[in-house]
C-alpha cells in the first residue's frame, strides 16, 4: 500500500511525515504500516548481529581472578554448547531432537546400537552427506547421534563442564584432544555451516577454538 501512493502521488514523499500532510484513516494506516515495517526490518538487522557473536578471550581480560574469570569464558563457550544445533544431536533419549524448540525428531527415529539408527531407518537414509537446502535436511558424511554418556539435554552448564573434561565420558579424550574435536571437527563445524533456514550457532568455529584454548590456559574451572 505504501508503495502505491509513493508512485501514484507524490514520488518523492515517502515515510510517515507524509500522513500529517494528507488526510484520511487509508493514509494513516498506511504510514503507522510502513513506520511499523521499518521497525521490524531494523529489529531484524540489529537483533542477529547482537546474538550472533561470540566474546573473545580478550573481552574477560579485566574479570575477577583466574578462577572466576575461566567460569566466565566457559559460559561463553556454553552458548554454543547448549545451542540446540548441537543439543539436537546430544540427546539423553533414544531420539535425536530437532527445531529450535528442541522438540521430538520427526519421523520417529531410535539411536540403534552403534548410534546410527537401526536396521532399515539409519540416519544416513535420509540425511545425506551434505545439506540438502530445499527440502530442509541437514547433512554430513557422518551423521550420527552422540553416545547416551555424551548427553547434554537437560543437563546444567557446569554437569556438561565436568563431563566433557572426564575422559572415562567423553569417548576417552584428553584436554588438548578435547580442545582439537571443538575447534577442528567438522561434525561439530556443522553447527556453524546448517542447512538453510537453520540458526547457526554463535560466532565461528574458529573463534570458539580460541576461546576453548583459552578456558583451557585459565584452569579450565566449571560453573558450579
Ligand atoms: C526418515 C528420514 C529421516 C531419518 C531416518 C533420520 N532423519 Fe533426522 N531429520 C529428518 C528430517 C526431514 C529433518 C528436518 C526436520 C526439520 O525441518 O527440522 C531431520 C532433522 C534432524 C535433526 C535436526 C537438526 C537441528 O538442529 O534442527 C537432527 C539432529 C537429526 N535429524 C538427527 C538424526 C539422526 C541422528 C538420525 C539417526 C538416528 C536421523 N536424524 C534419522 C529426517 C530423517
Ligand atoms: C549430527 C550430530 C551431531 C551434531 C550436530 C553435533 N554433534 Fe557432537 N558428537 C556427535 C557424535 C556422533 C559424537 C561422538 C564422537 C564422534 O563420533 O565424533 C559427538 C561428540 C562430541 C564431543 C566429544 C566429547 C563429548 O564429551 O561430547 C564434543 C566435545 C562435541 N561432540 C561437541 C559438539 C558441539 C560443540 C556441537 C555443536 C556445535 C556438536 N557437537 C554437534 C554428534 C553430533
Amino acid at each position: 500500500m505504501a508503495f502505491r501512493h509513493r508512485s501514484t502521488t507524490h514520488p518523492n514523499q515517502v515515510g510517515p511525515g507524509r500522513a500529517s500532510a494528507v488526510p484520511g484513516a487509508t493514509h494513516h494506516r498506511s504510514a503507522i504500516g510502513l513506520a511499523v515495517s521499518l521497525a521490524l526490518v531494523a529489529f531484524a538487522f540489529s537483533h542477529p548481529a547482537m546474538s550472533d557473536q561470540l566474546k573473545a578471550p580478550e573481552d574477560f581480560a579485566g574479570s575477577g581472578d583466574q578462577v572466576a574469570r575461566s567460569i566466565d569464558v566457559f559460559r561463553e563457550i556454553g552458548r554454543v554448547l547448549q545451542h540446540p544445533r548441537c543439543v539436537n544431536c546430544h540427546p539423553r533419549g533414544d531420539s535425536p531432537l530437532q527445531g529450535d524448540d528442541m522438540r521430538k525428531h520427526e519421523p520417529p527415529v531410535r539411536r540403534g546400537e552403534a548410534n546410527i539408527g537401526v536396521v532399515g531407518m539409519r540416519c544416513t537414509t535420509c540425511h545425506q552427506a551434505k545439506n540438502i537446502d530445499h527440502a530442509n535436511l541437514p547433512g554430513h558424511p557422518k551423521w550420527h547421534l552422540a553416545p547416551v554418556e555424551m548427553a547434554w539435554e537437560g543437563k546444567s552448564l557446569g554437569e556438561i563442564c565436568r563431563q566433557i573434561s572426564d575422559p572415562a565420558r567423553n569417548g576417552g579424550l584428553s584436554m588438548d584432544a578435547l580442545l582439537k574435536h571443538m575447534a577442528e571437527d567438522d561434525l561439530v563445524g556443522w553447527g556453524w555451516k546448517p542447512d538453510a533456514g537453520r540458526m547457526p550457532v554463535p560466532g565461528s568455529q574458529e573463534q570458539f577454538g580460541k576461546l576453548f584454548a583459552y578456558w583451557i590456559k585459565t584452569g579450565a574451572h566449571c560453573p558450579g
